[in-house]
């Protein structure tokens, strides 16, 4: 017998960035983080978790391919989850014996894997909320998030829609550490996001030992996880409740800077963007002046690829905009299908 679930999780891209940690076994963070989720019609993970007696040991397949699961992030997710359907077996001896079967988990992302599109993020919010479907675990988002957090910090906010807080926590255990729903999607449904890819490779120098050598490094850290994170947190929550986009904007940019300029901080320095980045920075800028207020906003990860935001009131203007400019710039792929990746919130 075969018992199979299967769930999808969305891409989220954070707009108040998580950028080091001050446990890296339990993947506990040095500060607070906010994320819009990307609407999964566009960019998502699909995932199967199936167990059975026929099965040959733990096995993980990614967009086709047999995946390493013996990282510790990945068994810290295993170990858990079977945790909690073993306590349900023990209490409920006419369940199934689930937690002791071989898992077999095939994942699928629509999207460019490790090209600084959160795939992490999906990928451990997937697998996670798909065993927890095939265990019958009846854990809420947040408590699930705890699990998807030791396989990626950033997957933890991938447990919900719309806007979403993964709050850092103080406890050295980690059990506070955990994301929260800020507002649903419907809170604020004119908001969009364009994502434009210059480069779909994997990207350079991977989020965790990046943020690892700036944590050791830069001085310039030390204040964005003192004075910078926390101020931008309220900033932000207090935009997204009243819907305030140029609030909204602002910070969302102020944090992407922030965080590049303590990647360029730290020794040796690492560069995420490149003349491409710069560029559509300078049209976002464009866009804002042209139009004499802030309609919107670009954010950058661990990778040279842009998000902008945007309201679906300035679609036409925004997105006509950076057909404009990606047709100008060498670097950014020929526009048409990225544009096209206008994405719903
Ligand atoms: C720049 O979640 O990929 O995207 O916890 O080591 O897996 P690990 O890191 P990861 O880092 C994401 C960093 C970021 C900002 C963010 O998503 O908040």
């Amino acid at each position: 017998k075969v018992y199979r679930a299967s769930t999808t999780a969305p891409v989220n891209i954070a707009v108040v960035k998580y950028w080091g940690k001050r446990d890296p076994k339990l993947n506990l963070p040095t500060n607070s983080s906010i994320s819009v989720t990307l609407s999964q019609a566009d960019l998502r993970t699909l995932t199967t978790a199936s167990c059975s007696a026929s099965f040959d040991g733990d096995s993980l397949t990614l967009n086709g391919q047999a995946s390493d699961i013996s990282g510790a992030r990945t068994q810290a997710c295993f170990r858990e989850l079977r945790a909690r359907r073993a306590a349900l077996e023990a209490a409920d001896s006419s369940l199934p014996k689930l937690s002791t079967l071989p898992l077999k988990i095939v994942s699928e992302n629509n999207f460019p894997t490790a090209a600084g599109l959160a795939s992490s993020a999906a990928g451990f919010a997937a697998l996670v909320r798909a065993i927890a479907n095939l265990y019958e675990l009846t854990d809420s988002p947040s408590e699930l998030s705890l699990i998807a957090r030791q396989g990626s910090g950033s997957a933890c906010r991938s447990l919900f829609g719309g806007y979403v807080a993964w709050r850092m926590g103080d406890k050295a255990d980690g059990t506070d550490s955990k994301a929260d729903l800020i507002s649903e999607a419907s809170h604020w449904p004119n908001m969009r996001a364009l994502i434009l890819v210059v480069n779909a490779a994997k990207k350079d120098v991977p989020s965790t030992s990046g943020m690892q050598q700036t944590v050791a490094t830069s001085g310039l850290f030390q204040q964005r996880i003192s004075q910078v994170v926390p101020a931008n947190m309220i900033l932000m929550e207090e935009a997204i409740r009243k819907k305030d986009f140029p609030q909204f904007a602002e910070v969302t940019m102020r944090e992407s800077n922030s965080f590049h300029a303590c990647a360029a901080d730290t020794y040796p320095p690492i560069f995420y963007m490149n003349d491409a980045s710069r560029a559509a920075i300078r049209a976002v800028e464009a866009i804002n002046a042209q139009a004499g207020k802030t309609i919107a906003a670009y954010t950058y990860d661990a990778g040279p690829n842009c998000v902008i935001y945007f309201l679906e009131e300035d679609e036409a203007t925004v997105v006509g905009a950076f057909h404009r400019f990606l047709s100008g710039v060498s670097g950014w792929k020929a526009s048409a299908a990225e544009a096209k990746s206008s994405v719903e919130l």
